[in-house]
């Protein structure tokens, strides 16, 4: 699944960031193919149970399901063929791999950042 997750996300990269020779039409079809595959990536995430933190998955499905939303997304905006949306899409999807990791995959307490929701400031 990492793998798959993994591959999918360096692809996406490269076709908005890097492939630029190529007709658009091919780089979108390639974004919508591999933002597919991401979709269907963080629903088999929400039947794996994290080994580093079992008790915590709320806060885990939450950010599967994250990823999915983003996912569809990016996908969304590869249909319509929309690159600004894509990048802005992709930047929400990365954060949401470093988010899941920090606690889920490198074993921290409490994420650093969170992709949803806003934490209130609580000294002013
Ligand atoms: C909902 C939480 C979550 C999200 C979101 C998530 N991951 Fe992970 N990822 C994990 C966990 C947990 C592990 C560790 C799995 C284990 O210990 O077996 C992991 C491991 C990995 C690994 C290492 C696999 C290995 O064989 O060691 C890669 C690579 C990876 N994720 C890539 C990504 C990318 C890229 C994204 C974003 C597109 C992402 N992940 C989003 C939870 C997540």
């Amino acid at each position: 699944m990492a793998g798959v997750v993994n591959q999918a996300t360096s692809e996406i990269a490269y076709q908005i960031f890097h492939n630029r020779q190529a007709a658009p039409a091919e780089r979108f079809e390639r974004m919508i193919q591999k933002s597919k595959e991401l979709s269907q990536a963080a629903e088999r995430m929400l039947e794996f149970t994290p080994p580093l933190h079992p008790d915590r998955t709320e806060d885990y499905v939450e950010l599967a399901v994250t990823l999915r939303h983003y996912a569809s997304g990016l996908r969304e905006s590869a249909v319509e063929g929309n690159l600004d949306q894509a990048v802005l899409w992709f930047w929400h999807v990365k954060n949401t791999c470093m988010t899941c990791h920090e606690v889920y995959r490198f074993g921290e307490q409490e994420p650093l950042r969170k992709p949803l929701s806003v934490t209130p400031r609580s000294n002013d």
